[in-house]
């Protein structure tokens, strides 16, 4: 158990497998003896998720759409990711601010500094301490897509902008992140390289 709680995000373009990476990180978080939450964007609370279901099947104005996914986010922090970190949980996230700029901001082209502000007025300026990049060809993502959500729909150069997006936040950011190749093993060989990676950031 930590002495306090520990956000760490994920982020990606589409067929990535952030969410069985997680499922596995997870697993041997919680082998370790911590006290794990896992949990995604858009959704992971009550309210969040009822957002969810609007903003995946509902095409729209893209500040909309941006407006949507920050009122989610508020919602997610307030009811499951502060909780959680007061409880010195580890909180691993799937896809959280960085999705918003990669791509409301670069894919959609709104303006990428109002998005900052607007993800710092929906997180109260919480940042993760740690986000894992799972870099993956946008090509070789969307044929993994089963059943694609609007935005997996839009094709690979929707997918080539936003993966751009992501690696825009890196340059400005290199410190955050974990940059890690998609399918460079088993779920399970690449949750222990991801661990061993993270063990030198952070104390777990
Ligand atoms: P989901 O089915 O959860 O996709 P994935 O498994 O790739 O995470 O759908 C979430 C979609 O929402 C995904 O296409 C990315 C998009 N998204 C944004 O456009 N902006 C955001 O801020 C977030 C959190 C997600």
């Amino acid at each position: 158990m930590l002495k306090q709680g520990l956000f760490i995000t994920f982020e990606g373009t589409e067929g990535a497998g952030k969410s069985t990476l997680i499922g596995e990180l997870g697993k041997l978080l919680s082998a370790a003896g911590h006290s794990v939450v896992v949990t995604r964007e858009p959704g992971g609370s009550g309210v969040a998720e009822k957002i969810r279901g609007v903003i995946l099947h509902e095409a729209m104005d893209p500040w909309t759409e941006a407006f949507l996914y920050e009122a989610a986010r508020a919602e997610h922090l307030a009811k499951t990711i502060q909780p959680a970190l007061k409880k010195n949980s580890i909180v691993l996230c799937d896809r959280f601010t960085d999705s918003t700029l990669a791509y409301q901001g670069h894919a959609r082209g709104l303006n990428w500094k109002t998005l900052r502000s607007l993800n710092k007025i929906a997180t109260g300026g919480l940042t993760p301490k740690v986000t894992v990049f799972v870099d993956i060809d946008p090509a070789q993502g969307l044929k993994s897509a089963q059943d694609p959500n609007r935005f997996e729909a839009e094709g690979v150069a929707f997918q080539t902008r936003v993966r751009q997006g992501f690696l825009k936040i890196i340059r400005e950011e290199p410190k955050r992140f974990i940059k890690i190749k998609a399918r460079s093993g088993t779920p399970v060989e690449m949750a222990e390289t991801l661990l061993k990676l993270l063990r030198k950031r952070v104390k777990i």
